[in-house]
């Protein structure tokens, strides 16, 4: 019979068999698969995984030590945190471009996660977070990327892995059940879907880290609101983005010429096909008040009422 505390016991045996004592490395994401991935890895090899996670600098508010706070702290793993904001945002510097910037992002991605391996010497496997659904079509997660890199060869001669991907016949649901059941915390078991590139692509065109600061905080407002609101469990995905537009607005007797910020916040069941949320006014008007009153530089706030399509989740 399946039930999910059968399944973490039988796949614990499965991985101790196929990993014995050898090393075993998880690019952590901070993303639900990563992360119960590399728990549930854990238990089964201990101090022989490491978790080696990129901090962009194109996270959200607090992410990067959240992550660090559970994975290092909380479950005591062997946990790298690459702090490489400065490398990605000068690489970046000048680029406009949409997939540019995509680009660009993953592949440093993928050269700071192959120095840190070569650090640690030789690593056998390499755990993914795979679904059910990713293995029909290919994910979008951070993690197929060094996925589809690695099946391109494109990883050095001396650095072949072996994959252990423990969730490759389960889907979402059931992996936030392994999760619950493993300990993790309801806001990662839960938490919404982040796009690899992060905050890069809520920049629009050329991104400054001056932007980035405000939109990571219009972001923090609008998650918190939500969370708030109770609407957290029903919204698909809820974010703010900065469009570049600056326009006119009055402070006191000031007259203002600032930032506007974009609220999207979307249903959906699979982010293929979308709708645009139906917030309650008094929510939206609690976020814009908010956000023109905590964030610096902001006097604007514009809701999203598109649906995908013809609009997409991300405003890039
Ligand atoms: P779009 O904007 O294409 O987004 O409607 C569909 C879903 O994919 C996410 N997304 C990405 N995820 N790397 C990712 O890992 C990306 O470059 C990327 N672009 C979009 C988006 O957040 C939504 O859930």
């Amino acid at each position: 019979k399946w039930t999910t505390e059968n399944y973490i016991e039988e796949e614990i045996q499965n991985i101790k068999a196929i990993a014995g004592d050898k090393k075993v490395l998880c690019a952590l994401s901070g993303g639900v698969d990563s992360s119960v991935a590399a728990v549930l890895v854990h238990k089964a090899v201990g101090d022989n995984l490491t978790c080696v996670f990129v901090d962009h600098g194109l996270l959200r508010k607090d992410e990067g030590d959240q992550v660090e706070e559970l994975f290092k702290n909380k479950f005591k793993m062997n946990f790298i945190r690459v702090n490489a904001k400065e490398r990605f945002l000068g690489k970046l510097a000048g680029i406009e471009e949409p997939e540019k910037k995509r680009k660009i992002i993953g592949e440093e991605f993928i050269r700071l996660f192959e120095e840190e391996a070569k650090k640690l010497g030789k690593v056998d496997y390499l755990v993914q977070g795979t679904l059910y659904p990713d293995i029909i079509e290919s994910g979008t997660e951070t993690a197929s990327v060094i996925k589809s890199h690695h099946n391109v060869g494109g990883l050095p001669e001396d650095m072949e892995f072996q994959l252990i991907e423990p969730f490759k016949y389960l889907f979402k649901d059931e992996v936030r059940a392994v999760g619950t059941e493993l300990g993790l915390p309801e806001e990662v078991v839960w938490r919404q879907p982040f796009p690899g590139p992060g905050l890069a692509v809520r920049v629009l065109g050329e991104i400054t880290e001056e932007k980035l600061n405000i939109v990571r905080e219009a972001d923090a407002i609008v998650r918190e609101e939500i969370k708030k609101a109770g609407l957290d469990r029903d919204i698909w995905q809820y974010f703010a983005v900065l469009p570049g537009i600056k326009s006119v607005g009055v402070m006191g007797d000031e007259r203002t010429y600032s930032h506007t910020i974009g609220i999207r916040a979307i249903t959906s069941s699979d982010a293929m096909t979308a709708d645009w949320a139906k917030i309650p006014h008094e929510v939206l008007d609690k976020m814009s008040r908010r956000i023109v009153n905590e964030v610096d530089d902001v006097n604007r706030i514009v809701y999203d009422i598109t649906s995908k399509p013809p609009a997409t989740v991300e405003w890039e």
